[in-house]
């Protein structure tokens, strides 16, 4: 373990100096050298350390152990793993080398439940492996999942300028979780509508919850945002009912892990309760989300399965405990934001306000035009 007490990213990045665009610089994933390579985000802030995967079982197990996480990017690292799955079945068994990667795609399929972007990214490239001959697929397959890769930074630029027109002035905003370069292919979603905003008409404060038990907020969006010189005031996430009182919020954008048929949202743990708060206090809440977090096939939130993890994440932070060893803890890590709780949903192919089946069904139809 590398640890870089001080300038941190001064130091991981080749002594290049942070400016404005840390989101430029700073990738949670990475294809190089014949390796999936992920900054391993349980140990941000204070340690810049990368895991190297060189097998798509690693990169499955470094998915579930949530080295990299955020809904986005375990789509990107998912694709890459299937990069190496392919290379590996080719290079074993060069005339059956589909049926010799299946193993590792199912592997990796089952590697975390909730975020439907994983699914989504291997449905896309078992579809490109299923084209072409027999010959090497490896360039073709690489090829595609560096597209996919660029196509959810390229979305997430989109998201940012619709969802930044929907803020006032050096807005204040409160937000859940980190939805930013590191849980994407990079830019963020909610957090991509802040950088947006910020380069456009300002940013006044980020409120970011701290987001318990597993605290992306307080270490990776703080980090993410004080890197770039933009406004941060954390807060524990039982006080969002107390700030959202005192007026100061306008808006809270929030992310997403699947958001099903009629617009139900699964996202971190708390971002209901944060929907039933803002509704209370009429500040309009935002879920910013690419078109591949949407599941088709799940009609409602009930159908959406929610993951949970050890209690132990609980009973603990950061490795120390803080509860009698007996304690029991339930430790669901996300939870289903009704539609009519959701002001709009802010994709790259334009805003629904008030999303339900039928505005999400015209979203896709505009899209195939
Ligand atoms: O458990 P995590 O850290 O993978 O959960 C991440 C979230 O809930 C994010 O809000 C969501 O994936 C959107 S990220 C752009």
């Amino acid at each position: 373990m590398i640890h870089y007490p001080g300038s941190l990213v001064f130091v991981a990045f080749g002594g290049s100096v942070l400016s404005d665009v840390l989101y430029d610089k700073v990738r949670a994933v990475e294809l190089r050298d014949g390796a999936v390579h992920l900054l391993d985000q349980r140990v941000l802030p204070g340690t810049i350390r990368y895991e190297v995967c060189t097998t798509a079982r690693a990169v499955a197990e470094a998915i579930t152990a949530m080295v990299v996480r955020g809904a986005p990017a375990i789509g990107v690292t998912a694709a890459y793993g299937a990069v190496l799955a392919v290379k590996a079945a080719y290079e074993k068994a060069p005339n059956r080398w589909r049926r010799e990667a299946a193993a590792d795609l199912a592997l990796l399929r089952l590697s975390r439940p909730t975020a439907v972007n994983l699914a989504w990214a291997l449905d896309v490239m078992e579809r490109v492996m299923a084209e072409g001959g027999e010959e090497n697929p490896l360039e073709r397959v690489e090829a595609a999942a560096r597209r996919l890769h660029a196509d959810d930074i390229a979305a997430n630029r989109r998201m940012g300028a619709y969802g930044a027109a929907l803020l006032p002035p050096k807005a204040r905003v409160l937000t859940h979780c980190n939805t930013g370069a590191l849980a994407t292919g990079g830019f963020g979603t909610a957090l991509g509508v802040v950088r947006s905003a910020a380069a456009d008409r300002g940013i006044a404060m980020v409120y970011a919850d701290e987001t318990r038990p597993w605290l992306q907020g307080a270490r990776l969006t703080a980090w993410e945002l004080i890197e770039e010189g933009l406004p941060v005031t954390l807060l524990a996430d039982s006080a969002a009912a107390a700030l959202l009182r005192t007026g100061t919020i306008q808006a809270v954008l929030v992310g997403a892990d699947r958001i099903a048929a009629n617009g139900d949202t699964a996202n971190k743990i708390g971002t209901y309760g944060l929907a039933v708060l803002a509704r209370h206090h009429g500040v309009p809440f935002y879920v910013v989300a690419p078109l591949s977090t949407i599941d088709r096939h799940c009609p409602d939130g009930l159908s959406i399965p929610i993951e949970e993890r050890s209690p132990q994440e609980l009973l603990q932070c950061q490795g120390i405990s803080h509860s009698p060893a007996t304690a029991k803890a339930w430790n669901p890590v996300f939870d289903v934001t009704p539609a009519s709780l959701i002001d709009a949903l802010i994709t790259e192919g334009g805003v629904v306000e008030r999303p339900s089946t039928r505005t999400i069904e015209k979203l896709f139809a505009a899209k195939k035009r």
